[in-house]
């Protein structure tokens, strides 16, 4: 691997990590190959990869280890995210090594085991591990327990071991629990990074440049000034051949109490004292511990669930949901759900929070948008004024990132007429970034141990604090209601009621 040269250069280049051994369990998985390798190799490409770096596979298909290199070969060819340059390729690929075994047999820990320390002992890795649990979601308390039981889990002194733990965490409040309870008997919290892909995007970090970096946002980024904030994580894919497992999941574990409840609290906290892991961490679940709690009255009136049936997205024939393969014909699982959630602090008091999510929408797009109260008093009503808008900040997460903010001008002539026009800036405008898979800066953090970006089990178990009364309230009315919405659209008339309700309209998706 490529190491940075001493002196300048490598005085202005980010802090290259430790030496180490990244093992990913499941290796042979989808993750591996479409995300977790095209981000190694990012890395390598950035110098950002420790020159005693080496890759780790575990996983039960019968392969040599040249016929893993081959696979991860493959991969890398089909997956990148740039123009591969084959030196480096070659490099990366060059240090994967691989452990073939069933991850519920402790004898795949000791072979890996030996396989690591002969590892580190030839090429100096100081015994730093890392462990990457991209398994289903059954095997990682297993994975967690038998890297214990194996010694493997013990950080021995001036040597790390940190385990990656993929989502979900759990299916509920008390599976979630009882995943920490495990994982904690065996690695202590500050070797636990679980992993959210949503918070390595650029723009999920920039929220908190863009509030905390400028000192014009944070006096009107209250209760005084916002009258609502709209956060949308609409998907155009279906379930696709994801069936069976999503129709256990839905869309409300598979996307709330994570992906919105994040860009939740990084719009809801409060300033942290410094930017480092545990005053962010804390501002954050201070966020989420403040969403007021649903009651089962609550649940039936401010959540809607909707499920998509045969229609077209981006001019493509998309079937019904209970079509699809694995799905039970009478599915009563949500591909779509919408809430409007209250935040029980002095900032946000009586600022309605509605967060929608979905599958087989018009549109792909997550986005923060933040409405303003109108001007305290209308001074052109008397005017031939159409309709004054109302100032709105939209952040756009994905895809064109960027933000744009939304006022009234004058339209010139010797009337006053006004229009709200928008101001757009885009990240592709200003800065040259490199096309990356979003897990590289996650990966390169848990590298050199900073766990900002990283959920600590009080964080998870929060999250699905708001949730589980979502799903028990559902659970105890049958499900509650069901509102089928055409793919290609918006979602169900249900979710634009409960705005309507308020006064208000959804954003259009597309
Ligand atoms: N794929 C993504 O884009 C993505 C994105 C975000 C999060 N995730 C999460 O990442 C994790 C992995 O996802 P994935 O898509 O890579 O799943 P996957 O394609 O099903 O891969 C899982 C891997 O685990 C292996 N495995 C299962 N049981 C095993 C056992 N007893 N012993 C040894 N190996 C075993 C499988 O081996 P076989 O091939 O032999 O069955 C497979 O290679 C999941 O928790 C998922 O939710 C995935």
């Amino acid at each position: 691997m490529d190491v940075a040269a001493p002196g300048l250069a490598a005085a202005r280049l980010p802090r290259q990590a430790d030496p180490c051994a990244f093992v990913i369990f499941g290796a042979a998985g989808d993750l591996t190959k479409r995300l977790l390798l095209p981000a190694l190799y990012n890395l390598a490409t950035q110098r950002l990869l420790p020159e005693e770096f080496a890759l780790f596979g575990v996983a039960r298909a019968d392969w040599s280890e040249d016929e893993f290199r081959g696979h991860l070969k493959t991969a890398l060819d089909e997956f990148a995210t740039d123009s591969i340059v084959p030196h480096l390729r070659d490099q990366l690929i060059g240090r994967c090594r691989y452990v073939r075994g069933d991850l519920s047999d402790i004898a795949t820990y000791q072979r890996l085991k030996s396989a690591l320390g002969d590892h580190a002992r030839a090429h100096n890795t100081r015994d730093n591990c890392l462990f990457y649990v991209a398994t289903p979601p059954d095997l990682f308390s297993v994975v967690a327990r038998l890297l214990g039981e194996t010694g493997l889990a013990k950080e021995a002194e001036g040597c790390w071991r940190r385990l990656i733990v993929e989502k979900p965490f759990g299916f509920d409040l008390q599976s979630a629990c009882e995943l920490n309870k495990q994982l904690l008997s065996v690695f202590a919290e500050s070797q636990i990074y679980r992993i959210d892909h949503y918070l390595g995007k650029e723009t999920v970090q920039n929220i908190m440049v863009l509030r905390f970096a400028n000192g014009m946002f944070e006096p009107i980024w209250n209760r005084d000034h916002v009258e609502h904030v709209q956060i949308t994580v609409a998907e155009t894919v279906s379930v696709e051949n994801r069936g069976k497992l999503y129709d256990h999941t839905g869309a409300l574990r598979d996307m709330v109490p994570n992906h919105l409840f994040q860009l939740l609290a990084l719009t809801a906290m409060e300033p942290p004292s410094c930017f480092d892991a545990p005053a962010v961490r804390t501002e954050k679940l201070k966020a989420i511990d403040a969403i007021r709690p649903l009651t089962p009255e609550k649940v039936l009136a401010d959540v809607v669930r909707g499920q998509y049936r045969a229609g077209r997205v981006a001019g493509k024939a998309v079937g019904d949901y209970r079509a699809a393969a694995g799905i039970a014909p009478q599915s009563g699982t949500e591909t779509y759900v919408a809430m409007r959630l209250g935040i029980d602090n002095w900032r946000w008091a009586g600022v309605p929070f509605y967060l929608r999510t979905g599958k087989a929408l018009a549109a792909r797009k997550t986005e923060i948008a933040i409405r303003f109260r109108s001007a305290p008093l209308s001074l052109f009503r008397d005017m031939p004024v159409e309709s004054l808008a109302q100032n709105l900040l939209v952040l756009r997460i994905q895809p064109n990132e960027g933000a744009a903010l939304h006022f009234n001008v004058k339209i010139p002539g010797p009337e006053i007429r006004i229009e709200n026009v928008r101001m757009n800036f885009k990240y592709e405008d200003y800065f040259d970034a490199s096309p990356s898979t979003g897990y590289e800066t996650l990966i390169y953090d848990c590298m050199i141990g900073d766990p900002m970006l990283f959920q600590r089990a009080i964080d998870i178990e929060a999250g699905w604090r708001v949730v589980d009364p979502i799903l028990r309230a559902w659970r105890e009315s049958d499900g509650g209601d069901l509102s089928a919405y055409q793919a290609g659209s918006d979602g169900p008339a249900a979710a634009v009621r409960l705005l309507s309700r308020d006064g208000l309209q959804w954003r259009a998706i597309a």
